[in-house]
Parts: C-alpha cells; structure tokens; sequence
C-alpha cells in the first residue's frame, strides 16, 4: 500500500517560528505516522502552480532556529473567489477545481495550512468547497479568534520589548519624548504587552481611541515631578478620539490598507504641543525578521506536532488553537475574517493602567 500524503503551505506576512512548525509537521509525520510531506511554495499560489517539493525529514533538518519560511509566502493574493467587502464569495471556480484536482494528481490527502485570519478564512472556503484543511494559526499580531496566542508574536513582542529598553536611556540622557511604533494592523496586541513588558509611560492601542491632550497632560505631569523623558508605544492602527488611522500607502486591491506613519506625526504633534523635544522610531519588519525565540519554536513544534497528529487521524476541518495554555482545536468553519482584537476590560488593559500608564484616552 502507497503511504499517506498530505500537503503544507504557509501563506500571508512571514513571522519567526514558521519554519519549526514546517519541521515538527515533517518530522512528526515521519516518525510517528510513516506518512510523506510534500510544501507548497508561494502561498495558495503554490498549489495552482504546482510549485510542489518533498519534505523529507533530512529536508528540514537545521530550519528550527531559522526565520522566515523555507516554503516563501505572499501577502497580496486573492484566490479561489474569496472576497473581501460587500462582492460575494465564489462557490466554485477554476482556481478551486484546479486545487482538487493538484491533491488528486499528487495523492494528498489534505493540506496543512500556516496562516493568520486572511490565509485561515480563505482555508475555511476551500474546506467547504471539498478541500480537507487543517489550520495553525501564525502571525506576529496576534489576531486569530479562538486562540491565546499565535506562531510569531511572542518573537515581535520580544523586539519590541527590547527596543523600549533600549530608547529608555537615549531618552533619559536627552530628556526627550520617543515615540515608539509597533505593528499589529487593527490590534494592539503588540503594544499593549511589550508596552508593559518595557515599562511604557503612554500606550496607544487601535481599540482605545487616543486624546493628544491626554497624552500631553501625562507627559508634561512627568516632567513636572522630575521624569524628564517618557516613552510612547503607538500601536501603528491607533488613531485619535473620532479620527483616522494613518496609511503609509493608498488602499489597492493587492493590499487594502498598508498601515504606519502615526509614530512620526505624534511626534511632531507632541513637540508642538509640550515643547518638549520628540522623536520617533519605526521597528517595522525588524519584528518580523530573524530567529525566533525559544517560545516561538515551541509553539511552533507543538502546533506542528499535534496538526500532523490530527491530518493522521482524518481530522480535517480544524484549527489548532492553544486554550488555557493547552494545544487544543476548534472547527476551522468557525474562523471569520474577523481579528481579535483587544477588548479595553482585558486582564492587561487593567494591569496597565494599575501600574501608572496612560493608554491615552481622554477619560482614564
Ligand atoms: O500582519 C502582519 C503585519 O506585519 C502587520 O502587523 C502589518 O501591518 C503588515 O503585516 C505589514 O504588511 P507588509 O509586509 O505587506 O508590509
């Protein structure tokens, strides 16, 4: 009897940690199941392009500590007749009878996709359409519904955490104000916890609209008892009380909407407003670049470990979710191209706030 088969992609931004989940999916199949993997390259791409290559358990040998994804990835793709906005979503198209009929022609059994909630809800789309799919959801913002915590934020977090150490000193020295600014789109994730982590004086979140006033009230408060610095964690989708959002680049259909710029402004906008000296720093894709940490390369393994367990069992249709710091799974119809974003009565939103930060809205 030929062995099992089964596929693996990684789709959307790139993060650290994809390429031990790669490594435990590979390896886990191997020894625990005797079952063949192949990777698809480029994303969805890769299955209608056929982009196909053997992953054999010498093949990821050496990948854990690397970042990036040995498989490539593609952020701007819109395939298989998913839409997003108001047009509907296709039922059937040639893109989706192509894809049934690559795992046909190389007797695959499903697909394991690595994604966030943009590759995950276009998966959800092709599992109705008759594709078996598992799920693992990666991306440094930490977005995905139903799960504590994705491949990759824990690495951006980290750098991000590290930056604000570092802008603590030159700030000090200066007696400037820095701004700081993270990624995360929609969520502040990102910033809500490496704000805490590095002792943020201001936080600014996209789901708690900031008042320039208030942030200007709290920075002028710490000058006046004698902390002649602050640092200000802008989360790159915050905006201001009844505002916008600041885009570095105009909406296309490739990418609805490429966030950043808010660091500059509320720099500029403080120093107007104070007097007092600003700056700002962007960490942009330093975040997502380079080794990952050692808690990316274990969730990684164990989301990995426990998908290939599951595609060995016949159990498509998931996604692996981690729950009460356990591995658990959840129905991969159930994830919506909906973000989890951060809910202003959150656990952190509370500590934060406990320990003396503004979150820079207008009533704290
Ligand atoms: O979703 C991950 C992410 O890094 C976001 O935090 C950021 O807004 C976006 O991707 C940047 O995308 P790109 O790599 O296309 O610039």
């Amino acid at each position: 009897m030929s062995k099992r088969r089964i596929g693996i992609l990684t789709g959307g931004g790139d993060c650290p940690g994809l390429n031990a989940v790669i490594r435990a999916v590979v390896k886990t199949a191997a020894t625990q199941f005797d079952m063949e993997v192949v990777g698809f390259h480029g994303s969805y791409r890769g299955i209608l392009d056929e982009k196909i290559t053997q992953l054999t358990y010498d093949a990821v040998s050496g990948i854990l500590t690397r970042g990036g994804t040995i498989l490539g990835t593609n952020n701007k793709d819109r395939l298989f007749g998913v839409s997003y906005g108001n047009a509907k979503t296709e039922t059937d198209n040639p893109e989706l009878q192509k894809a049934r009929s690559v795992l046909q022609k190389h007797r695959l059994d499903g697909i394991i996709v690595v994604g966030g909630d943009g590759t995950l809800t276009v998966a959800s789309h092709l599992l109705a359409a008759g594709i078996p799919i598992i799920g693992i959801p990666k991306t440094i913002d930490n977005d995905v519904q139903y799960t504590e915590t994705t491949v990759g934020f824990d690495t951006a977090v980290t750098i991000a955490t590290e930056a604000i150490d570092r802008l603590h000193s030159t700030a000090e020295s200066h007696h400037r104000a820095m701004v700081v600014e993270v990624m995360g789109r929609t969520a502040g994730w990102i910033a809500l916890t490496a704000g805490i982590a590095g002792g943020g004086d201001v936080v600014l979140l996209p789901e708690i609209p900031y008042s320039l006033d208030e942030i200007c009230r709290c920075i002028k408060q710490r000058y006046a008892s004698g902390r002649q610095f602050s640092i200000i964690v802008a989360a790159e989708g915050a905006h201001e009380v009844g505002g916008t959002t600041v885009t570095s680049a105009s909406n296309s259909a490739a990418h609805p909407t490429r966030l950043g710029g808010i660091g500059a402004l509320l720099a500029s906008q403080i120093e107007a407003a104070t007097g007092i000296e600003s700056r700002a720093t962007v960490l942009g894709h330093l975040q997502r670049g380079g080794t990952p940490t050692w808690e990316d390369r274990l969730l990684g393994t164990m989301y990995g470990q426990h998908a290939a367990a599951l595609a060995a069992a016949g159990q498509w249709g998931k996604v692996v979710v981690m729950q009460n710091r356990n591995v658990n799974e959840v129905p991969l119809a159930q994830i919506a191209n909906a973000p989890r974003r951060v809910d202003p009565n959150h656990p952190q939103v509370k500590v934060a706030r406990a320990v003396g930060m503004s979150l820079g809205a207008a009533v704290e």
